[in-house]
């Protein structure tokens, strides 16, 4: 049997991450500062928050795992890109400067100082209607509220 996965610390806020689906031939990550790592059902998960109009959302929904990727400082404005591009107009991970390798039956990047390997486990829809009204008027103007979802931590490089 496999040593357990101890659950990592791991500061979205403060430090961001990437999130990426697929496989080496067709895949598509962007940036996220929601998230959290924790434990349910007994196992380490971690767990994010993705908007349906995201390219990457189409990547989290074909795909049974998913990475989330951190960096160190000195990637912040690649993150900043991956945040603010979309892999539906271009290569933004080469102007970024990541490159991608795989892991898993998922990728991540070769810049990355560490990966979290999830395999889904649970996601759900988040209901605007529950929303504090303060956060529903500072970021849900428009734009439809995300999808959570929960993957088991099944690796960590
Ligand atoms: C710092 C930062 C944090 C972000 N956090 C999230 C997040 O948690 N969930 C989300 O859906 N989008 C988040 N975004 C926005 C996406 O990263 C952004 O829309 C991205 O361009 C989507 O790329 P894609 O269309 O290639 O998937 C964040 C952006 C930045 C810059």
């Amino acid at each position: 049997m496999n040593d357990p996965i101890l659950i990592p610390y791991c500061d979205f806020h403060e430090d961001w991450a990437l999130v990426a689906a697929g496989n080496m031939d067709d895949h598509n990550a962007m940036t996220v500062s929601w998230g959290g790592i924790g434990c349910l059902w007994n196992k380490p998960v971690a767990t994010v928050y993705v908007r349906p109009n995201r390219h990457t959302y189409g990547y989290f929904e074909k795909n049974e795992y998913f990475t989330v990727s951190f960096y160190p400082g000195e990637y912040r404005k690649a993150l900043g890109l991956m945040g603010t591009k979309s892999g539906r107009d271009c290569d933004k991970e080469a102007e970024a400067g990541l490159t991608a390798i795989p892991f898993g039956e998922s990728v991540t990047f070769a810049q990355a100082g560490k990966t979290l390997l999830c395999r889904k486990l649970y996601h759900q829809d988040m209901e605007l209607d529950r929303f504090p009204e303060d956060v529903k008027a500072r970021f849900f103007g428009s734009e439809p509220a995300h999808r959570m979802y929960i993957g088991e931590i099944i690796e960590i490089l």
